[in-house]
């Protein structure tokens, strides 16, 4: 099978540029996990689905009808939902609050696994998430944990947002993902944790481009 490299972690540890710029060095394809449970949480939003149920939630994770476009290798794909672009939709900070609430779910999780998986295509797949590692590819070659403070993490989204044209107090930001990581790390299916066989890279302090190198520097390039 197609090689992995895994970059699990909570929100804000830089996880998606990282990954962006190894798939780019490595020519594989990117699997960004988060996006799938953003787009579930607004598909549910848009059907006037309730963030409390459960068997409706589920059945729109059945139901996705989802497509990222092609991209060239380590690109964010255009992603595609019911046939319009929400590719700037799904990063609002809405839609990743919710998507933090439907990935409680365990059957939302259940119904997204098989989709994940088809993601492995030759020549390899750089996959970030949550739980990549643990649950959707536990036999992937390489994996990395990335963390970094919390602090830190909200200076870095602020510095995000702020290049986006978006001021937001960073205290707010800060109080928005330690709730994130709370409901990440406690819930019941697939928490927010290392795998046993996990490479854990702290990242605070460091820019992207160390930490870059040390993702490669593990992966033997
Ligand atoms: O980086 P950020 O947390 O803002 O967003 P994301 O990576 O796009 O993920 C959005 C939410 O989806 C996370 O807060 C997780 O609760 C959930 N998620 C998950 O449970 N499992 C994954 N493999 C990826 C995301």
């Amino acid at each position: 099978a197609p090689p992995i490299i895994c970059l699990d972690g909570p929100s804000g540890a830089g996880k998606g540029t990282v990954s962006q710029l190894l798939a780019r060095r490595m020519g594989y394809r990117l699997l960004d996990s988060g996006a799938l449970y953003r787009v579930t949480a607004l598909s549910a939003m848009r059907h006037g689905v309730s963030l409390d149920d459960a068997e409706e939630l589920a059945k729109t994770a059945r139901n996705l009808a989802v497509a990222f476009e092609a991209t060239p290798p380590g690109e964010p794909a255009r992603v595609i939902l019911d046939g319009s672009d929400v590719t700037a939709e799904i990063r609002t900070e809405k839609c990743g609050d919710n998507a933090s609430r439907v990935a409680v779910i365990p059957a939302v999780r259940t119904a997204l696994l098989q989709l994940q998986r088809d993601f492995r295509q030759a020549p390899g797949l750089v996959a970030d998430g949550r739980d990549m590692g643990t649950v959707v590819f536990p036999d992937a070659q390489l994996k990395v944990f990335l963390t970094a403070s919390a602090e830190e993490r909200a200076e870095r989204r602020h510095r995000q947002l702020l290049d986006a044209g978006i001021d937001v107090k960073i205290s707010d930001l800060l109080k928005e993902i330690k709730a994130r990581d709370e409901r990440d790390m406690n819930r019941e299916t697939a928490p927010l944790k290392p795998a046993d066989d996990a490479h854990v890279v702290d990242t605070t302090g460091l820019g992207i481009e160390e930490v870059l190198d040390r993702v490669l520097a593990l992966a033997g390039r």
